[in-house]
C-alpha cells in the first residue's frame, strides 16, 4: 500500500517534478494547489507520464478552515512537502505584504494542522536566500542567518524559525537555483507571473517572446562582473526531496540541508552555455543592479552528500537543453 504524502504547491515547477519522483519510488502524492502561479498543464503532464490520476485538491493553504477540513478527511497522511508559496525576489521587494501573507501565512496554517495530525512530518522548501550575503563561500548549513536581502528571503527565514519551534519532525531544504525541466517535456515551470529567474528569461528571449535580456549589473566583484549562482537541475532537486523524506520518516529529526551543486556560475556563463548547447543566439545588454540580489553564492554540499547520500546526476548542459525544450513545447 502506497504511503500518502501531501504535496502543497504540487502543480508548480519543483512540486510537479517531486510528485513524479515520489510516485516513481512507491509513495502516493496528494496535491494541494490553488493554481495561483501555475496552470493545470503540470497535472495533465503528470497523469500522462505516470499513467494514473494523481489526487488533486484546489485549496488555498493559507485558509485554515479549508485545510482543517482536508486533514479531517485525510487522517492517513504520512508527511507533507510544503512548496506552496510565492518565489519572486524582485516582486517581494515591490509587494512585501503579499509575500508575508502567503509564504508565512500558509506555513503557519500548515503547522497548526500537522501538529494535530497523526504524523507530524514536514519537508519545507527553503532557499539559500536565508543566508543573505554569506561571509564564507561555499556556504554551509552552519552559517548564521544574516539580514535577508529581500522580503522573500525574510519569509524563508521566518518559516524555518516557525518550523523549528513547532512539534513537527522536519527537514528544511535550502535550494540554490533550480533550472531545467523533466526529460519528458510534459512538466515544467508554468508560472503565470512574469518570469523573473534568469534561465526562463533567457529561454523566452531565445524564442522571441521577449526582445532582449537585461543582465542586472556588470560591476560586481566577480570574474566577469555578473552575479554568481549555483544552478541545479530540477530533477536532481526533486530526488533530494525523496531522499529527505525517507530519512525523515526513518529518523524523526529536525534538520536543514543545502541542495546545490557546489559550482558557482556567472550570468554570462549561463548565457554563453545556453547559446552553445542549443546552438542559438540570445540578445542581451547590461542594466543596473536589481534590488534584493546578492553578488555571489554557492553551496557547500558535504552534509547532504554524507547524510542523505544524495549527489548531482545531471550536468549544466543537460539542464539548459531541457530548459530550451520546455520553452519550445510552450510556444
Ligand atoms: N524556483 C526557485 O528558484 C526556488 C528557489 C528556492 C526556493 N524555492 C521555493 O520552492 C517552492 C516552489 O517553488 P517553484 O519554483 O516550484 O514555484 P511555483 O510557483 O512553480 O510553485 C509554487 C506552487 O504553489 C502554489 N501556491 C502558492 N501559494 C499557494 C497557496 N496559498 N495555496 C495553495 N497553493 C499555492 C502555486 O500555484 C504554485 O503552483 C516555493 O516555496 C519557492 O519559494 C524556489
Amino acid at each position: 500500500m502506497r504511503k500518502k504524502i501531501l504535496v502543497t504547491g504540487g502543480a508548480g515547477y519543483i512540486g510537479s517534478h517531486t510528485v513524479f519522483e515520489l510516485y516513481k519510488v512507491g509513495y502516493l502524492p496528494i496535491i494541494i494547489d490553488n493554481l495561483c502561479n501555475t496552470t493545470d498543464q503540470n497535472l495533465f503532464g503528470l497523469n500522462k507520464i505516470l499513467r494514473t490520476n494523481i489526487p488533486f485538491y484546489k485549496i488555498d493553504c493559507s485558509d485554515l478552515g479549508q485545510m482543517q477540513k482536508f486533514f479531517k478527511t485525510h487522517n492517513d497522511i504520512y508527511a507533507c512537502i510544503h512548496f506552496a508559496g510565492y518565489k519572486s525576489v524582485s516582486e517581494s521587494v515591490e509587494n512585501p505584504k503579499k509575500y508575508y501573507d502567503n509564504n508565512i501565512g500558509s506555513t503557519e496554517v500548515l503547522l497548526k494542522c500537522l501538529e494535530k495530525s497523526n504524523f507530524k512530518n514536514l519537508i519545507f522548501s527553503s532557499s539559500c536566500t536565508v543566508y543573505g550575503m554569506p561571509d564564507i563561500l561555499p556556504v554551509n548549513e552552519k552559517a548564521p542567518f544574516k539580514k535577508a536581502e529581500s522580503p522573500y528571503g525574510e519569509t524563508k527565514q521566518k518559516c524555518e524559525i516557525l518550523i523549528n519551534s513547532s512539534s513537527c519532525n522536519s527537514i528544511s531544504l535550502r535550494y540554490f537555483n533550480p533550472i531545467g525541466s523533466h526529460n519528458s517535456g510534459l512538466i515544467g515551470d508554468c508560472s503565470s507571473d512574469n518570469a523573473s529567474n534568469l534561465v526562463p528569461i533567457v529561454a523566452e528571449v531565445a524564442c522571441g517572446i521577449r526582445d532582449r535580456l537585461i543582465v542586472n549589473g556588470d560591476d560586481y566583484d566577480t570574474k566577469d562582473g555578473t552575479c554568481i549562482r549555483d544552478y541545479i537541475h530540477v530533477q536532481d532537486l526533486a530526488v533530494a526531496h525523496v531522499k529527505a523524506l525517507n530519512y525523515l520518516l526513518e529518523n524523526k529529526v529536525k534538520e536543514v540541508f543545502n541542495v546545490g551543486t557546489g559550482n558557482g556560475l556567472s550570468v554570462l556563463d549561463i548565457i554563453n552555455t545556453f547559446e552553445k548547447v542549443n546552438n542559438l543566439k540570445v540578445n542581451y545588454n547590461f542594466g543596473p543592479r536589481r534590488l534584493g540580489d546578492i553578488q555571489e553564492i554557492y553551496s557547500d554540499g558535504d552534509k547532504i552528500m554524507n547524510v542523505l547520500k544524495w549527489k548531482v546526476n545531471k550536468t549544466i548542459n543537460e539542464a539548459l537543453i531541457s530548459a530550451w525544450n520546455w520553452q519550445k513545447s510552450r510556444k
